[in-house]
């Protein structure tokens, strides 16, 4: 044999071939291994026993094996979910466990399992094919399964499978109300009677005292202040605590306490939690008007309002929180006390004048003057004016009540 170096020790090279030789067999029998121990293949093999169980050999022959996916370009999602779940369109294992029990037909009738997947719905990670990762219960995933056993982790009120309709919101955030998803009708319906728009943003008009809501569930669990927060220290918990008691969390904040129940406080989180910057196709987004539609009574209302004696409170925007019903004027919010005898309760209440009061507002007042109403020192008379016109009539009004013959 040819010598090719002139160096007295024998050549490595064939050791270090011989190495990576057994070291790739090793991998690859490691690698078929633990292919082998998926448990999805369990789950297949399982599934086919009942198949042929209920319906005989030749059905069973017909389920799918392997790795199942629904790709959905448009939501550029691709779930393996029917790699394990692979009763979800068939009829007849209503009753059995998961993952082999059929899924609830309602739902996949309006959305097509083809056009939406599984986990623009559930959450998860759709690619995964091992249970937890699948199910999204791993570090750095952002999407878990919105489950039952999370909604008794978080130790719902109502329904606990409720969690699930943060994701239906992502899509049919501009509908009033939503068929199946009533957690967030709840929450829904209680942004408009709490009037949460006098000073808040949300999905592009509101007053500007509380900051924007509109993607709010955004917000990172870091940019989260947990310091005042006992127990679990989640974005959900966080929200469900402040809207219970908004100065628990946030010291010095104007936003009152409505006095929510527990299950209308998760109902409030979950929507907060749902309004997140919405990347799905537009012919994903059900419900149009892409606004939230105002009511043609409340707009009836309101221009009813504009043409009254009470217009000035109106044009102002006053009478987004306050009703001065001397005046016929009515708050849909009403988040601040009554106007009509304002003269009056200001100098009992706070001990000055109504136009002390003005050029130098506290609490509530004093951060929508600064921030959402901002009136010029000749405004301010004009305020003062219209507030002892509504007065005299709130007088005149209570001394004709008290003594009704006297009108005649
Ligand atoms: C490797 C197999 C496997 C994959 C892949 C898988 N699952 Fe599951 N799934 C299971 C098993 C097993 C159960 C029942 C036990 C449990 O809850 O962990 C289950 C239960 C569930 C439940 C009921 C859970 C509850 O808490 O009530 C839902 C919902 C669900 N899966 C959705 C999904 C979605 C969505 C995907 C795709 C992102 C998915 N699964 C992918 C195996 C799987
Ligand atoms: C349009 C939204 C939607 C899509 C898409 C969807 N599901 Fe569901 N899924 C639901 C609803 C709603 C329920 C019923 C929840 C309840 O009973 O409270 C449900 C129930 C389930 C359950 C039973 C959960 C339980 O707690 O008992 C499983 C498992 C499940 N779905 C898996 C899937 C898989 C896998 C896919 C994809 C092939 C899928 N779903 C697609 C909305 C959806
Ligand atoms: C990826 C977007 C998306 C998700 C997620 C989604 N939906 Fe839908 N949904 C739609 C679209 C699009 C339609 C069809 C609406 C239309 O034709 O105007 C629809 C239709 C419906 C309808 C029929 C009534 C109607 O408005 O036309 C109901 C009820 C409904 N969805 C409830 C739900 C519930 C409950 C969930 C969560 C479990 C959910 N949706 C999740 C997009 C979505
Ligand atoms: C009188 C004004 C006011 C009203 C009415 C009000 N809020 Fe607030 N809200 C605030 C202010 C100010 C903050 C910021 C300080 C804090 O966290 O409390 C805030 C904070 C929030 C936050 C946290 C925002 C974030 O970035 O963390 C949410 C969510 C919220 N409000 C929802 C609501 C909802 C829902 C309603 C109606 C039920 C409502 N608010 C009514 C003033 C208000
Ligand atoms: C975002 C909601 C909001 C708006 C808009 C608003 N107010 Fe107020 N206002 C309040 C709240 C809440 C209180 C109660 C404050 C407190 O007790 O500290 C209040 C109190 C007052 C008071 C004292 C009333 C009393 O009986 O003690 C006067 C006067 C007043 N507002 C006038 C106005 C005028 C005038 C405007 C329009 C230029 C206006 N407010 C707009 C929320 C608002």
């Amino acid at each position: 044999m040819e010598k090719r170096t002139n160096s007295p020790y024998p050549s490595i090279d064939r050791p270090v071939m011989a190495l990576v030789g057994v070291v790739l067999v090793i991998g690859t029998a490691l690698f078929m291994w633990s292919d082998r121990a998926h448990d999805w293949r369990y789950y297949q093999m399982e599934f086919t026993r009942m198949v042929a169980e209920q319906f005989g050999e030749e059905k069973a022959a017909d389920v799918p094996t392997g790795l199942q996916q629904i790709w959905v370009a448009d939501l550029e999602r691709a779930d393996r979910c029917t790699t394990c779940h692979q009763a979800i369109s068939w009829k007849g294992f209503e009753k059995a466990e998961h993952p082999y029990r059929t899924h609830p037909a309602a739902p996949l009738k309006t959305h097509q399992v083809e056009d939406f997947g599984c986990t623009s719905c559930h959450g998860g990670q759709g690619w995964a094919i091992d249970t937890a990762a699948a199910h999204g219960q791993v570090a750095h995933w952002e999407e878990p399964l919105l489950s039952r056993s999370l909604g008794e982790d978080y130790t719902l009120a109502g329904d606990k499978n409720a969690l699930m309709q943060m994701n239906c919101n992502t899509c049919h955030r501009y509908d009033r109300e939503t068929a199946g998803a009533t957690a967030i009708n709840l929450a829904k319906r209680l942004v408009n009677e709490k009037g949460c728009r006098a000073c808040h943003v949300i999905n592009g008009f509101g007053g500007t005292i509380g900051p924007d809501l509109t993607e709010v569930g955004e917000k990172a669990p870091e940019q989260y202040d947990f310091s005042r927060l006992s127990g679990q220290k989640t974005a959900f918990a966080w929200h469900v605590a402040h809207f219970k008691d908004p100065r628990a969390l946030a010291e010095g904040t104007v936003m009152p306490n409505f006095n929510f129940s527990t299950e209308q406080a998760q109902a409030l989180s979950m929507l907060a939690l749902s309004w997140r910057r919405h990347d799905v196709p537009a012919r994903y987004l059900a419900g149009a008007p892409r606004i939230d539609p105002r009511s043609p009574e409340e707009l009836a209302a309101e221009e009813a309002m504009k043409t009254g004696p009470g217009r000035w409170f109106v044009d102002t925007g006053c009478f987004v929180c306050h009703s001065i019903s001397a005046l016929g004027v009515k708050s849909p919010a009403q988040i601040g006390p009554d106007l009509s005898n304002a003269v009056e309760d200001v100098q009992s209440r706070f001990g000055v004048t109504i136009d002390a009061f003005l050029a130098n507002p506290t609490g509530t007042m004093s951060v929508v003057l600064s921030r959402q109403i901002i009136l010029t020192p000749e405004q301010k008379k004009t305020a003062v004016e219209k507030l002892r016109e509504a007065f005299a009539e709130y007088q005149r009004q209570r001394a004709s009540a008290e003594n009704p013959t006297r009108t005649q």
